[in-house]
């Protein structure tokens, strides 16, 4: 079949089979499908939808465009984690030793920021002398050794979805779950995961902002999990305001470590559980959830999660004082001030990408791929929803470079709605449901 018959028949309604799919995406990837066939092809789908098992055989051809990891070396049920993307989510910081703790090996790639969302490599790389970058042999071999190693993407992983996904941006086709499922999908199983937890976030500071569109997109990505023999859960998480209170990089490591600590924010701490126990029952180590959520609470009151945390930040290179002084080993920025409310009142809304923005205008994120950053600086939420304030009184402190940052104030400033005491306001719960 020529190209621009698969157009049409996606255009008409009619599902792929397994081979025009392969077909598309190799000839993609060979340049032999050229960027305006592709986008009419991506255009046909956002309207007509994918099956469940067009889905996960064009999860599987993106996943097999190119390079695989083979964690076949590792003994046990490799278990991966993803989260869509939020602001202030460090729970990969925290999960991950907690995981590997529990007796659960963890080989996980990460990726950087971008715009108003972090990334869990740019986090880690705040810690001086961590290397992010690891060879093959040397990430295999300190999974062996320490049960633990986070790296950056490297290697010529899913090809056809890099191309796809650039594609997709600048031809309005983002926003269809069959190809952002299969886009997320196809990296964790060319990354070798045998079992993937996924933390799907929902609200004002996420891609997805309804619960019925994070409720499609989780569900699409468990579908395509059990469609190629990848056990996948699905946690929904509320992103109707940051998590935790740290937005910016060694502010957010600091974070993690002090919820290592045991001296966590409530939803940090219940979402890292929550995630690290679902990881932990996929990966074998606990045969219920509930034995799964007394196994990780308690290897993160026992201080087990926090010295696992310390050996891999040693591992990779990095400060393991860090585990023990977060505020003396990381870089701290040179001025701190307070953005404070207008009016007295309760915090009825927190805009979380805005206060993404706001952190990125103070160097924390980056507008553009490969832009430096800045690892010092950020925010703190100094109040967060449902907490009263008087006028006056602080809603965030700004951690900053330069000693007037008057852009990023007002945008956090702005991003604060304050009602008077008493008002009825809709509030969502942290976890809004589990997909499996
Ligand atoms: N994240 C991805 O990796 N792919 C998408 O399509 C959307 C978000």
């Amino acid at each position: 079949m020529r190209i621009v018959d698969l157009i049409a028949k996606k255009r008409d309604g009619a599902a792929h089979t397994q081979s025009e799919l392969s077909r598309l995406m190799d000839g993609y990837c060979r340049g032999e499908v050229p960027d305006y066939q592709m986008a009419a092809w991506a255009m046909a789908v956002y309207f007509q939808g994918m099956t469940a098992s067009e889905t996960a055989e064009l999860t599987l051809a993106m996943a097999q465009s190119g390079e695989q990891i083979d964690l076949s070396p590792i003994p046990g049920v490799k278990v991966d984690k993803h989260s869509t993307g939020g602001v202030g989510d460090k729970t990969t910081l925290i999960v991950a030793p907690l995981v590997a703790a529990c007796g659960v090996p963890v080989a996980k790639m990460s990726g950087r920021g971008l715009g108003h969302t972090g990334g869990t490599i740019d986090k880690l790389e705040s810690i001086p002398g961590m290397r992010t970058e690891l060879g093959r042999e040397a990430f295999l071999a300190q999974v062996a050794s320490e049960g633990l190693a986070v790296v950056g993407q490297s290697g010529n992983l899913t090809p056809a979805d890099k191309r796809l996904y650039g594609l997709r941006d600048v031809t309005a086709t983002v926003e269809s779950i069959p190809l952002i499922a299969s886009s997320i999908m196809s990296k964790k199983i060319a990354a070798g995961a045998d079992a993937i937890v996924l933390d799907v976030k929902c609200g004002n500071g996420a891609f997805m902002k309804t619960a019925a569109e994070a409720e499609a997109l989780a569900e699409a990505m468990v579908a395509i999990g059990s469609g190629v023999g990848r056990a996948t859960t699905a946690v929904i998480s509320s992103m109707a305001q940051p998590l935790g209170t740290a937005i910016g990089n060694a502010l957010e490591v600091a974070e993690a470590i002090r919820t290592l600590q045991g001296e966590g924010s409530e939803d940090l701490t219940e979402l890292s559980l929550l995630l690290a126990a679902h990881m932990v029952r996929l990966g074998g180590a606990a045969s219920s959830e509930e034995e799964a959520m007394e196994l990780v609470r308690s290897r993160l009151a026992d201080g087990s999660a926090l010295r696992r945390f310390a050996r891999f930040v040693a591992a990779q290179g990095g400060d393991a004082s860090v585990a023990d002084a977060p505020d003396e080993r990381l870089p701290q920025a040179p001025y701190r001030f307070e953005v404070s409310a207008e009016q007295e009142g309760v915090v009825a809304e927190i805009d979380a990408a805005q206060l993404g923005t706001a952190a990125m205008i103070l160097g924390a994120g980056r507008a553009e791929k490969d832009e430096p950053i800045d690892h010092a600086v950020g925010l703190t939420l100094l109040r967060k929803l449902g907490e009263p304030v008087r006028a006056g009184e602080a809603l965030a402190a700004l951690h900053a470079r330069t000693p007037a940052a008057d852009e990023a104030s007002r945008l956090v400033r702005e991003a604060f709605r304050i009602v008077p005491a008493g008002t009825q306001t809709a509030r969502s719960p942290l976890v809004l449901s589990i997909v499996t």
